[in-house]
């Protein structure tokens, strides 16, 4: 039977103490004047964080901090959202001799990643390493692959013929795991596992239709109108775009008559400004239902950093002002078209901060207050910034703002928020289930944890890490410490954020003594680096190294072993870039500032007085990526990981 019991490593000794900390954002990417990082050190290996490597469909989505801790945290890839155009790599990135100062220096040797697209789809590394490098099996897959995703024709994966072959590479693959040919390994590239997200499934299958989430809110549709809710781009981090066009299809061929969608404009996940494409693509839907006969607008609007997506409790009043646009109808700025109302209110503020508004009719009349007898949905499959609101919809007690009016609704999220709160209670489409995380397999093996960040990021290294659940396994073993954020500020004003703060209760924690695993996450780069303020981003990037060194310091007193490496990439990169990785400029000529994530992989760095002698990077692990970080986490703390796990990066070898 199961068993949560980890063999001994046969040569790691256990009752080490190991910091584990996670730089938010900090990617690696050879250094010009739009790389933040000047804390980079030289010796490290690299491993993969963006695309199929965290589970997202294609080598073109960059990470993000949800599918990256669950990675980090899990040791296993999961099928993820994603989008369906990421960005293009800009770089190719070799270990690098750089003379820039900072507090690591890893004495493993590096192993470095070669930052090219991926030929083969993700089925096990032994899998890569060992598939024969044939001509049948690299020829028509990377004929395809360029079709696809370097003409950006993602879409042609939708076709039926295309379904059809994956169908049949998907047949194939098993008898390939079962013992492979080259010639029937080319049929595999058809069919990663992960190439279908999961809300992408259940729209495309029609699933998510006959599913208890759309039946409890198609209940209203014959007598009350259907409200959809969130983030309006191709990000693909939180939403998407082409899922809302399919839902507002699908609903209203279900008997939907009356539509009003309520958006957070982006310029976080996308470039700033795309808000106005967005915003035009989405009335002219609308206005193609309205032909239809469906009753089908845009309601209300506001900036997702200052409109409802605020995150992990952070301040209310951003969920508050959503919810007196969107459910009171009340805004202080009224506008009959929203394309308008979008431009207008650009004029003071960028697509991330725009002020709530709402639409009115010719009377004067917000067109779509939540009234008794709707439906709502809250669009984003990505949890993090949707469960403030999603509890504001759904908890009769709740006292974190006046709600003023609690209209007796049907909701349902896009899908479960929180697992552990069974949030929302009904949901359009189930979440992967990440189970057997790490955390959970340390707390059994007698690895106490002491996990800390501020709020901005505290879920990302408690509920994320441990596979999107909240609460600890283990009260006794365990302890969460969360730092309060600054609110109602953009982190482009304070760029030292609370690094300081949170590394001085990981030392104080280390020096304790009392915890075995001391887990933090630094959200400088990230944070700051999506304001796209390039000099902030370098205080940012200084706050972390600083802070990094401070937990270090005490891991050198207490003869530990740390582990540092990141999420994602984000402030090593803060130029949106053209195929040949050049900046890119706008049509009045200025550079076009990235305030998104990047493709580009992030560090490992592996070292401490505690780790044994002999420990080095493995070699065979070329493509390594963030989920193989558990395992070998698991390793430094003297155990075996569980052999579903991606491989360890690391061996030791006999001195
Ligand atoms: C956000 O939510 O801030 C961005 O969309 C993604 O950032 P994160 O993945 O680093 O949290
Ligand atoms: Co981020």
């Amino acid at each position: 039977g199961f068993s949560w019991k980890l063999e001994d490593h046969p040569k790691l000794p256990k009752g080490k103490i190991l910091a584990m900390v996670v730089l938010d954002g900090w990617g690696e990417a050879n250094p010009n004047k739009y790389n933040c990082i000047h804390g980079a050190p030289d010796k490290w290996r690299l491993v993969r964080a963006h695309g199929k490597a965290v589970g997202l469909p294609t080598e073109d989505d960059m990470g993000n901090s949800e599918v990256g801790h669950n990675a980090l945290g899990a040791g296993r890839i999961f099928a993820q959202g994603g989008s369906p155009k990421g960005r293009l790599a800009p770089n190719i990135v070799e270990s690098q001799e750089s003379s820039r100062a900072c507090h690591l220096d890893p004495v493993l040797t590096p192993t470095p990643l070669r930052h090219h697209r991926c030929f083969w789809p993700r089925l096990s590394n032994d899998d890569y390493s060992r598939r024969p490098l044939n001509a049948t099996c690299v020829v028509l897959p990377r004929i395809v692959q360029f079709v696809i995703e370097d003409l950006g024709l993602s879409s042609l994966r939708r076709c039926p013929l295309l379904s059809f072959l994956m169908g049949i590479g998907l047949s194939l693959q098993i008898s390939v795991r079962a013992g492979s040919t080259p010639l029937l390994a080319s049929f595999i590239y058809f069919a990663p596992p992960n190439l279908a997200k999961l809300v992408d499934l259940a729209l495309d299958s029609g699933k998510i239709y006959d599913g208890e989430g759309f039946s409890y809110i198609k209940e209203s549709f014959a007598t009350g109108t259907l409200h959809l809710i969130g983030l309006l781009s191709d990000g693909g981090v939180h939403s998407r775009l082409d899922q809302l066009q399919l839902l507002l299809k699908g609903a209203s061929e279900r008997g939907a008559k009356r539509i009003r969608v309520h958006i957070l404009t982006d310029g976080r996940d996308v470039l700033d400004g795309s808000s106005v494409g967005f915003v035009e693509i989405l009335e002219n839907d609308l206005s193609k239902l309205r032909e239809k006969g469906v009753d089908a607008q845009i309601a209300s609007g506001g900036g997702r950093m200052y409109v409802t997506m605020d995150r992990y409790e952070n301040d209310w009043g951003v969920v508050k002002r959503g919810w007196d646009a969107q459910v009171l109808g009340e805004a202080p700025h009224k506008f009959k078209s929203a394309v308008e109302a979008v431009k207008k209110l650009r004029e003071g503020a960028n697509d991330q901060y725009l002020p709530p508004f709402v639409i009115v009719d010719e009377s004067g009349k917000a067109v779509g207050p939540v009234v008794d007898g709707d439906a709502v949905v809250t669009l984003n499959f990505r949890a993090d910034r949707m469960v403030m609101l999603a509890k504001a919809l759904e908890y009769e007690d709740f006292d974190k703002f006046d709600r003023v009016r609690f209209p007796k609704i049907r909701y349902a999220g896009m899908l479960e928020y929180d697992g552990e709160l069974k949030l929302p209670s009904k949901y359009l489409v189930s979440p992967p289930e990440i189970e057997r995380t790490s955390g959970e397999y340390l707390v059994h093996n007698g690895v106490s944890t002491f996990a800390c960040s501020e709020t901005v990021k505290f879920g990302h290294v408690t509920f994320f890490w441990n596979g999107n659940r909240s609460g600890y396994f283990n009260s006794d073993m365990e302890e969460y410490v969360e730092i309060p954020s600054d609110s109602g500020i953009t982190f482009n004003v304070k760029p030292k954020m609370k690094a300081l703060e949170i590394s001085e209760k990981a030392r104080d924690a280390i020096l304790s003594r009392k915890y075995l695993q001391v887990r933090v996450n630094l959200p400088n780069s990230d944070m700051v680096g999506h304001t796209g303020d390039i000099d902030a981003t370098v205080v940012a990037c200084k706050a972390a190294d600083e802070a990094v060194k401070m937990i270090l310091d005490a891991i050198e007193q207490v003869g530990g072993i740390y582990v540092v490496t990141a999420d994602h990439g984000n402030a090593e990169d803060m130029v949106k870039r053209n195929k040949k990785g050049e900046p890119q400029l706008d049509k009045n000529g200025q550079i076009q500032i990235l305030t998104s994530h990047t493709l580009e992989p992030v560090p490992l760095a592996i070292g401490g007085p505690g780790l044994a002698p002999g420990v080095r990077f493995r070699k065979d692990v070329p493509d390594g990526g963030l989920a193989n970080v558990a395992a070998t986490v698991m390793n430094l703390h003297g155990l075996v990981a569980p052999t579903d796990y991606e491989t360890t990066l690391i061996e030791v070898v006999d001195n």
